[in-house]
């Protein structure tokens, strides 16, 4: 099934307009990782990603939800073209990845990682870390390069004087202000930022964040923002992916998902975020135990042992992903989660 939690947005009451373009759309991208167990016992499979489809529109965040482990960063390193996927097809302003050259794909999808300590090169400068990309991928000179590296700093809150700093010389925001920046300089449609803003203090959070959605609305950006914190989601996207051990069991528009979550899995994430001001407030427990080993997951539904409400039909009959009240949902019991 392709059908897309985007389309039903376009539904009465949805809030958004039709105009924006779906700049990428993703159908069934599937990451397997072949493990070596040893000499004498077969290679085993990890399904990373499993069956994943969404549709993004200019100017709007999808969030991919999930506790670790969950399949997020892979799904952000094939996005990115890091990754190749084991199958699936991606295809970016309504064309196949595969019509593309690398080097212009690359410039319209760029990557925003979690650790901004990790992610930038502790012996260059701003200034250099900035123009890298467009010396790789552009025949800007030397004083265009400068120049556009100016414009972006200022767009993110830098001053001019920093361009000769290094990383270690910031603090943790201001270096997701770098790697930001960096994300930027090649004019990039799409941006997967990985859970941006979960190594920085919770108050330097909300900066990071106000300053990506005002960098949106200028650039028309799409973001695939992968986050673990629903409290997080809840101020940025316009959609809502939950994810289950590489499978998404929920997806969706944000406000309907918040309302009423149709999966006991997305239940409990949103009854974990204690920011989340929920409606009428669902009393779920926590999931049972730990998340399962993806090397071996469980029959039926991946998420019958810790589920709350799991039946024996749970612990052999797959659910589908099927339409259930305006989004998307992967539980043979979706209708009665009220
Ligand atoms: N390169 C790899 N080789 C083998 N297994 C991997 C690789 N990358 C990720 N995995 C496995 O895929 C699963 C999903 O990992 P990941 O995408 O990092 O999840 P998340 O970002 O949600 O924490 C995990 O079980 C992880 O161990
Ligand atoms: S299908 Fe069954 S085990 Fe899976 S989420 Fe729904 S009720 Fe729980
Ligand atoms: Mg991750």
């Amino acid at each position: 099934m392709t059908g897309t939690a985007m389309d039903m947005r376009q539904g009465p009451g949805s809030g958004t307009e039709t105009a924006s373009p779906v700049v990428l759309e993703a159908r069934d991208l599937k990451r397997y990782y072949s493990i070596r167990r040893g000499m004498f016992a077969a290679d085993a499979t990890v399904k990373a990603v499993d069956g994943v489809s969404f549709a993004l529109r200019a100017g709007s965040t999808l969030a991919v939800v999930g506790e670790s482990g969950c399949g997020k960063s892979t799904l952000a390193r094939v996005v990115t073209l890091i990754d190749e996927p084991t199958s699936g097809e991606m295809r970016f302003d309504g064309r196949l990845a595969a019509e593309f050259d690398g080097r212009t794909l690359r410039r319209k999808v760029q990557m925003i990682f979690q650790n901004p300590y990790g992610s930038l090169n502790p012996r260059k400068k701003v200034g250099q870390i900035l123009e890298e990309p467009l010396e790789i991928n552009t025949s800007l000179s030397k004083a265009e390069r400068r120049e556009r590296a100016h414009v972006i700093m200022a767009k993110v809150g830098m001053r001019p004087d920093q361009y000769d700093r290094y990383p270690h010389m910031f603090s943790g925001g201001q270096r997701q202000r770098i790697a930001i920046a960096r994300a930027l300089m090649l004019n990039p449609e799409v941006v997967v930022a990985d859970e941006p803003v979960s190594a920085l203090d919770v108050s330097i959070q909300a900066q990071v964040l106000n300053l990506m959605m005002d960098l949106q609305e200028e650039f028309k950006l799409a973001y695939l923002f992968i986050s673990h914190d629903l409290s997080v989601v809840r101020h940025i996207a316009e959609d809502v992916l939950v994810m289950y051990l590489g499978k998404p069991v929920e997806h969706g528009p944000k406000e309907t998902i918040f309302a009423r979550a149709r999966h006991p899995y997305t239940r409990t994430l949103l009854a974990a975020t204690p920011r989340v001001a929920f409606e009428d407030k669902p009393q779920i427990p926590p999931p049972k135990g730990e998340l399962p080993s993806p090397l071996n997951p469980p029959p039926g539904c991946a998420y019958h042992r810790r589920c709350p409400f799991a039946t024996e039909r749970c612990a052999t009959e797959v659910p589908p992903l099927r339409p259930v009240d305006g989004r998307l949902v992967a539980c043979h019991y979706a209708e009665q989660m009220a």
